[in-house]
C-alpha cells in the first residue's frame, strides 16, 4: 500500500512538471545537485519557477502555484509587490551602489532603531549568516571573553561556528574541530541547564546566542516566562544576551523581543527587513555597538563589505517595512491563526493525532502525537509522510516548503488559506491508508 502511494504521487510529480526535469538535468551539469542552496533540492527533481505574482509562483511549464514559501520568509507582501518595485525601480535609475553613506541607509536604520527595541545603534550586511557572525564577533571583542552559549536545534546560519553545533546539521565534514572548544549547547525551554551552564562558564562566556523561538528547528514556542527568566540570569551572571530575530522578527513590528517584552544586548534581523532583496543587520545597545564607532574610539573594531548598505536594497527594504505597521502585522497574524484553527480542525475530523505549531505568520505541521515542545520531538516527524505530502501538494498546486514550514505574506486572504486546507486535507485523505497501515500511532 505505502509504495502503492508513493508511485502514484511520484508519477504525477514527474508528468506534471517535465519541464523542470530537463532543467534540472542541465543544471545538475553546473550546479552540483541542480540546486544552489540544499535546501531547494528534493527527490525525484527541484521544481523550477520562472517568475511571481502576489501569492503564487509560475513554473515552466505554467503552472500556478500557491507560494506558502515565500522565500524561507524573506517576502512579506508576496511576489512582485508593487510599492517595492516602483521603489527598485525609481532608484536604480539613479544608481545602485555607492562607495559612501546614503539617505536610504538614514531611513532604513532609523526606521529600524525606532522600531526595534534592542536596536540602539546597528550595521548592515547582506544576509544573516554574515549578521550572527559579527554579532558574535562583536560580544567577544566587547566582553573580552571567548565562549558562546547556545540552544541545541537552534540555527543561526552556515557559519563555522554556529554551524559546528547545529546538532540537526549532522554533516560538518570542513568545519575546525576547534571551532565547538568554545561553544556550549544546553536544551531549548530548559531554564535550570542553562542556568547551571551560566554559572559555571560565567568568568569565560561572552554572550548566550538564541532565537526567541525556534525557527527552522519547528517553530517551537518559549514557556512561559522563560525568555524572561534568560534575562534575569544574564544580567546576574553579567553574560550579554543575544537574540537572532532574523525569522522571528516578523511575528511583531518591533520583533519577538518587542512581543515578549524582553530586551536582548544584542540583535540581528534579516529576511523581509530588506524586501526581498539580500540583507543582514547586527545591533544592539549603544555602549557595545561604540566599539565600531570612529568618533568614540581611536581604534574602531573592523566591520566592512563591498556590498554592505546596498543603495537598491535599502530602498526595498523601507518600501517593504513602511508598509509591515502595526495594522499590517495584526492582519497576517490573524490570517495565521485562522490558519491554525482550520488545521487543528481536519487532523480532528481525519482521526488524526498531529501537531501544527504556530506563532503569527508561520506554521509548522509535526506527524509526531504529542505536542511539540523540543526540536528533539520536531526531529521525530514522520519524513515520508512530510517528503510525500510536499510532492503531493505540489501536485496540487502549492508550493511548500518540505519539511512542512509554512510562511504567510500579507497578500494571502482567507479564501486562499481555505483552499490551501482543503488541499492539505486532501492530502491527508491520500496518505491515510499508509498511516493506518505503518504510522498508526498518529491515529487519534
Ligand atoms: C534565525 C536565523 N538566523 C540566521 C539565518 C541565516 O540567514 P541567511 O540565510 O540570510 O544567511 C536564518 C535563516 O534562515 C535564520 O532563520
Amino acid at each position: 500500500m505505502g509504495e502503492e502511494i508513493k508511485d502514484r504521487i511520484f508519477d504525477i510529480y514527474k508528468e506534471k512538471f517535465p519541464v523542470c526535469k530537463e532543467r534540472h538535468n542541465e543544471l545538475v551539469k553546473y550546479i552540483p545537485g541542480g540546486a544552489t542552496r540544499s535546501l531547494s533540492y528534493f527527490k525525484p527533481f527541484p521544481i523550477h519557477i520562472d517568475y511571481g505574482e502576489g501569492s503564487y509562483v509560475f513554473t515552466p511549464e505554467g503552472h500556478k502555484l500557491f507560494d506558502i514559501t515565500n522565500a524561507y520568509g524573506a517576502l512579506i507582501h508576496g511576489h512582485g509587490d508593487p510599492d517595492i518595485v516602483a521603489a527598485v525601480q525609481a532608484g536604480i535609475e539613479k544608481g545602485s551602489q555607492y562607495s559612501t553613506p546614503t539617505m536610504a541607509q538614514l531611513k532604513l536604520s532609523k526606521l529600524l532603531c525606532e522600531r526595534v527595541p534592542g536596536l540602539e545603534k546597528l550595521r548592515f550586511l547582506n544576509s544573516g549568516t554574515e549578521a550572527t557572525l559579527y554579532a558574535l564577533r562583536t560580544a567577544r571583542a566587547y566582553t573580552k571573553k571567548d565562549k558562546i552559549l547556545k540552544m541545541v536545534g537552534g540555527f543561526h546560519g552556515t557559519h563555522d561556528c554556529v554551524a559546528a553545533s547545529t546538532k540537526k546539521n549532522v554533516i560538518t565534514a570542513g568545519i575546525p574541530k576547534g571551532m565547538t572548544e568554545d561553544v556550549i549547547e544546553v536544551p531549548y525551554n530548559d531554564i535550570e541547564a542553562l542556568e547551571q551552564a551560566v554559572k559555571e562558564n560565567a568568568s569565560e562566556l561572552a554572550v548566550v546566542i538564541m532565537e526567541p523561538f525556534l525557527g527552522a528547528g519547528g517553530v517551537i514556542l518559549p514557556k512561559k516566562g522563560y525568555l524572561k527568566s534568560i534575562r534575569e540570569i544574564t544580567e546576574k551572571y553579567n553574560v550579554l544576551l543575544f537574540f537572532d530575530e532574523i525569522f522571528s522578527f516578523r511575528v511583531h513590528t518591533g520583533g519577538c523581543q518587542a512581543l515578549y517584552n524582553v530586551i536582548p544586548d544584542l540583535t540581528t534581523v534579516g529576511k523581509v527587513i530588506g524586501g526581498g532583496l539580500p540583507i543582514g543587520v547586527f545591533g544592539g545597545k549603544e555602549e557595545i555597538m561604540n566599539i565600531y564607532c570612529h568618533e568614540h574610539t581611536d581604534t574602531p573594531l573592523y566591520h566592512s563589505g563591498t556590498f554592505n548598505g546596498y543603495e537598491t536594497v535599502m530602498q526595498a527594504g523601507y518600501a517593504a517595512l513602511k508598509k509591515f505597521d502595526a495594522d499590517a502585522v495584526d492582519k497576517i497574524n490573524k490570517i495565521g491563526q485562522y490558519f491554525h484553527d482550520n488545521l487543528e480542525r481536519i487532523f480532528k475530523e481525519n482521526g488524526l493525532n498531529i501537531q501544527s505549531n504556530h506563532i503569527g505568520s508561520y506554521l509548522n505541521i509535526h506527524f509526531v502525537n504529542e505536542k511539540v515542545t523540543t526540536p528533539e520531538l520536531a526531529m521525530k516527524s514522520e519524513e515520508e509522510l512530510l517528503s510525500l505530502m510536499h510532492l503531493s501538494l505540489l501536485n496540487k498546486g502549492i508550493f511548500t516548503i518540505p519539511r512542512a514550514l509554512y510562511i504567510l505574506s500579507c497578500k494571502m486572504t482567507e479564501k486562499e488559506i481555505d483552499n490551501l486546507v482543503n488541499k492539505i486535507d486532501e492530502t491527508l485523505k491520500e496518505l491515510l491508508p499508509l498511516i493506518e497501515k505503518k504510522y498508526t500511532h498518529l491515529l487519534l
